[in-house]
């Protein structure tokens, strides 16, 4: 091998194609194929930087047969050669191998021997899956997805602030909480009146992972003014749905000074921006799917970033929903918490477009929400999305320190002094929302479950790897 050639990714050489054609490249990568005769060998290599593959001939004069044998599906080589205008279609250009180093083999019994697995199949062998076509395209769009949120709120100038993934409240106040304990959970401490004893535990308190980084989210939003968090979240829910992991993440921006509406107009520029950030940087990964799973899935994105998303108060939405003369799984009446068919309805059926729904009843939301003056709505915000249902929840927060204290005493939410402190001191109107990341990751990759667009998803009953 000759040190001073430069390696080159798959996809720069690709893109650079004609001006590298004629000089000597440096490629190293796994194996997706290899075919061919007894004069020459044709080789699929792929090396992760893009979906597509650079084809390396070997030409028997210079290679024999028994060097080119341990070359199967899913080995690792490194090949030096000249890249050249390819003459066979399917490519623009090729590489004429010249050096070969074969890093590592892989026997028969390679898992991803042939195309076209099954998803399920590539879920049970999700420590190799990032390796085929499918699962390379949704984790390079769901980096472009991270990226492209950072970028939208830095150039808004919004400031990053950290969450704790470890905390003593419920952010939701749903309970669906894990514990992190270290006390031994054979023999439980327990109080006089049989209660766990936390005092010996690591924390000296019940401590759990965090369900949102919401409510300190809002303390950086009351004193930086635009922030946004960005992190890993945990749900102890039994969901076991195309739609629900027990890990995942989210993106919570916190606005001081913003009301319900500038929340909403942000929600919608944002979502948009990171569609249209990925159909641009992300063209031939979303053909892919395009082309293999979601044949409507590159439509559907242009008509969702060109279209302007339905407000509508939840009120409207039932009484909608009470009028189509669906039978619906779960009933629907003024109170309910609306299920996943029902938004769909909205969505898919009878707007053809996004919704945000607003205004929900304040029961069925969180204690956080600001009433409205009708003293039974709340100045909730979901967006829901064709085929993923509700994509972003967010609020205006109630600031006024005794209304948000009287609801919190009528749910018996305790020990949360530093949240009620937000508006004891310098309140201010604030808002802000969660964007379910695996959700977005979902509908611009058309993928169906959520459990393929996270490299290794925690569901109940699987914690693998
Ligand atoms: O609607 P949620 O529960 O809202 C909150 O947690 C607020 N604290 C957000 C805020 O106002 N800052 O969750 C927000 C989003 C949902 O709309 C959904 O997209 C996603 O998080 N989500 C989940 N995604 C995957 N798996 C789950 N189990 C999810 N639960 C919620
Ligand atoms: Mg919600």
């Amino acid at each position: 091998m000759d040190k001073e050639i430069r390696r080159k990714s798959i996809a720069t050489i690709l893109a650079d194609g004609s001006e590298l054609v004629g000089k000597k490249v440096d490629v190293k990568g796994w194996v997706r194929t290899r075919r061919g005769n007894k004069n020459v060998q044709f080789v699929a290599l792929n090396d992760g930087s893009t979906i597509n593959n650079l084809q390396i001939v070997f030409d028997l004069s210079r290679f024999s047969e028994e060097e080119l044998k341990p070359i199967t599906t899913g080995s690792s080589i490194h090949v030096q050669g000249t890249l050249v205008a390819s003459q066979g279609k399917g490519q623009s250009v090729e590489v004429q191998a010249e050096e070969l180093e074969i890093y590592g083999t892989a026997p028969s019994d390679y898992p991803l021997q042939k195309k076209g697995h099954t998803l399920e199949f590539l879920r049970e062998k999700a420590h190799l899956r990032p390796r085929t076509n499918t699962f390379g395209a949704v984790l390079r769009i769901r980096h472009a997805l991270a990226y492209a949120i950072h970028k939208f709120f830095n150039d808004k100038g919004f400031y990053y602030f950290n969450s704790p993934l470890i905390t003593a409240s419920d952010a939701e106040g749903a309970g669906a909480q894990f514990q992190v304990t270290t006390l031994p959970l054979n023999e439980l401490p327990l109080t006089e009146d049989g209660k766990v004893d936390y005092t010996d535990d690591f924390f000296g308190k019940m401590a759990c992972l965090t369900v949102s980084g919401q409510l300190e989210g809002e303390l950086g939003a009351t004193a930086l003014g635009l922030i946004y968090t960005f992190g890993p979240t945990f749900r102890a829910e039994n969901s076991n749905t195309p739609r629900h992991l027990s890990e995942f993440w989210m993106v919570e921006p916190e606005m001081a000074f913003y009301e319900i509406e500038d929340n909403m107009e942000l929600a919608e520029e944002f979502i948009k921006y990171c569609i249209n950030y990925a159909l641009e940087h992300c063209k031939d990964d979303i053909q892919f799917l395009n082309d293999h799973f979601d044949k409507g899935l590159i439509d559907r994105l242009n008509f969702v970033v060109s279209n302007d998303f339905v407000r509508l108060p939840y009120t409207e939405g039932v009484k909608i929903l009470e009028e189509s003369g669906k039978k619906f799984e779960f009933p629907v009446f003024w109170g309910a918490d609306l299920a996943s068919e029902h938004e769909r309805y909205l969505v898919e059926e009878h707007f053809k477009k996004p919704v945000i729904l607003t205004d929900y009843p304040k029961e069925i939301k969180a204690f956080y929400m600001k009433l409205n003056d009708d003293g039974k709505t709340v100045r909730a915000m979901d967006v829901l999305f064709p085929k993923i249902g509700e994509i972003i929840g967010g609020s205006q927060r109630e600031e006024n320190y005794e209304k948000l204290l009287g609801r919190m005493n009528e749910l018996g939410l305790e020990g949360m002094d530093w949240y009620l402190d937000t508006r004891k001191y310098g309140t201010v109107p604030h808002s802000g929302f969660g964007l379910g990341f695996e959700r977005l990751v979902l509908f611009v990759t058309g993928m169906q479950n959520i459990r393929d667009v996270i490299p290794f998803p925690r569901y109940p009953k699987n914690c693998e790897y």
